[in-house]
């Protein structure tokens, strides 16, 4: 045995206990009581502290490349130590292949002004996977998967992605919106096929007809700032296209998972999906649960400008209700599918992630005179965990929905089969929380490269203290203890 936690509560999704952990070769060996160490164990006394299984980001963005030499401006190095110290152990990011004409696409829409450059040069999935893997196999800190981006859909693609399944990346993502977005019949076809191969697919889900309509007319009128950002996409842009999607995935049976949903009525919809035994599961990110709208009429509303645009307080109330309570009434898991599920998972809400994709300051004031040009993102993977661990802290819900939502639903929905719970087998990524610790968030104590944070001064009850990845301590009382090239990449079945 090389380590030995003691006297912590041990907290996984479905409750806690006072226990010690023992810890060798990276793997979790026991949860017990009075276990005792040997001559060479390295023994942590956690009296006092929660001992948490490490967060999974099932939705990062570091060095998505924008075209005009910048990317969003966390790489897999600063990114995912930002992620340790913030006790995240496992991120997800994404592949994005160019089309196979080679245009690119516009990640923010409207006017053609930023194409993306995308991480292949004619279209294979393939070829984008292994530039993608080989850009982060030498800066990860933490283990790490992928998701497939599809920027089109033809019999080649659609061919293609079994030998991406075979890669271990079990995933697919695809847009409604921006230059890449596909057409109800191409997402008909998508889903049919990862049906198949009993893929999921992650989507965006905003109208795009509607929004660049409003993106037009507002700029037309001279109306530039952030918050008509908001106004051109608000909750009716959003709910229109996360029904629309859920109605095509019901055709196909295909098993979705809508990323970053901030609407009350798209949340609705996906509940009575749910209901109805629909394979659909739902993220949302701590920056719709904990800001408003309202941002964007602040000075520095550009900083908030991501896509789903963040919405008002009925949204939020409604996003934290359906995380708060669950919705069987007698608390029963419900399976979502006749056949064999990628999970059992309570209605509402399944996932928190962060969609993680900050821009610096002079990449954001590229939009002062017009919203439009605004680069899309914001940044969360360092927030995330201590946000929700906090909010429960607080009382707002339990320390165990927190884990739920941040690491074992996440881990269960994308086949990440040794991460998120603390049991003998699984993988020893381990946060140490202390819930008296309180903690004011600062650009200053952040680990990212961003020269801002949209968090500043938020006020935290309790923070993590210690991180570690496979029984490696990353992170310790604030300081980064990880390596660059540590992480590895996580074959998913
Ligand atoms: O505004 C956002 N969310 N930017 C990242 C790309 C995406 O749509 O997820
Ligand atoms: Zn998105
Ligand atoms: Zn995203």
């Amino acid at each position: 045995m090389n380590l030995l936690i003691k006297n912590g509560t041990v907290i996984n999704a479905d409750g806690r206990r006072k226990a010690d952990v023992a810890v060798n070769d990276g793997k979790i060996i026991s949860v017990g009581d009075n276990i005792k160490p040997e001559a060479q164990t390295e023994v942590v006394d956690a009296s006092g502290l929660l001992v948490l299984p490490g967060a999974v980001d099932v939705h990062t963005h570091f060095e998505l490349d924008f075209g005009d030499a910048f990317s969003s401006a966390d790489d897999f190095f600063t990114g995912t130590k930002a992620a340790a110290c913030g006790g995240v152990t496992t991120i997800i990011d994404f592949v994005t292949p160019s089309k196979s004409n080679n245009t690119g696409g516009q990640f923010t829409g409207g006017t053609a002004y930023r194409i993306v450059q995308f991480s292949c040069v004619n279209g294979s999935l393939i070829e984008a996977f292994d530039k993608r893997k080989a850009a982060a196999d030498p800066k990860v800190c933490i283990d790490y998967s992928l998701h497939m981006g599809l920027s089109e859909v033809n019999d080649s693609i659609l061919d293609e992605m079994e030998a991406v399944m075979n890669l271990g990346v079990p995933s697919f993502k695809v847009f409604t919106t921006y230059a890449f977005k596909l057409t109800d019949d191409e997402f008909r076809r998508t889903f049919a096929r990862a049906k198949e191969l009993n893929a999921t697919v992650l989507v965006h889900a905003e109208d795009h007809e509607t929004l660049e309509a409003n993106r037009a007319r507002f700029i037309a009128e001279g109306k530039t700032d952030a918050w008509h950002h908001y106004l051109s996409r608000p909750e009716e842009v959003e709910a229109k296209s996360v029904k629309n999607v859920i109605e095509i995935a019901k055709q196909t049976g295909a098993t979705i998972y809508i990323v970053h949903l901030a609407c009350a009525e798209g949340l609705k919809a996906v509940e009575e999906a749910q209901k109805a035994g629909h394979p659909i599961y739902a993220e949302t990110c701590p920056q719709y649960l904990n800001f408003t709208c309202n941002v964007y009429k602040r000075p520095d509303g550009r900083n908030f400008v991501c896509s789903p645009a963040i919405k008002g307080e009925e949204s939020r109330d409604a996003l934290w209700e359906s995380i708060r309570q669950v919705r069987q009434g007698d608390g029963s898991l419900v399976s979502m599918t006749e056949e064999p599920s990628p999970c059992h998972l309570k209605i509402g809400i399944n996932t928190v992630a962060t969609d993680h994709c900050p821009f610096n300051t002079s990449e954001k004031d590229l939009g002062i005179n017009d919203f439009t040009k605004i680069p899309n993102g914001v940044m969360g993977v360092e927030n995330l965990y201590p946000y929700m661990l906090s909010e429960a802290n607080k009382g707002r819900i339990s320390f165990e929905r927190a884990v739920e939502l941040c690491s074992s639903n996440p881990a269960k929905i994308f086949k990440l089969d040794k991460k998120g719970e603390l049991i003998p087998g699984k993988d020893a990524d381990i946060v140490l929380y202390d819930p008296k610790k309180d903690f004011k968030i600062s650009q200053k104590n952040m680990h990212s490269t961003i020269d801002y944070t949209i968090w500043e001064d938020t006020e935290l009850k309790g923070y993590p203290v210690r991180t570690y990845s496979r029984g490696e301590l990353i992170y310790k009382d604030g300081e980064f203890l990880g390596k660059a090239g540590y992480g590895r990449f996580l074959r998913r079945k």
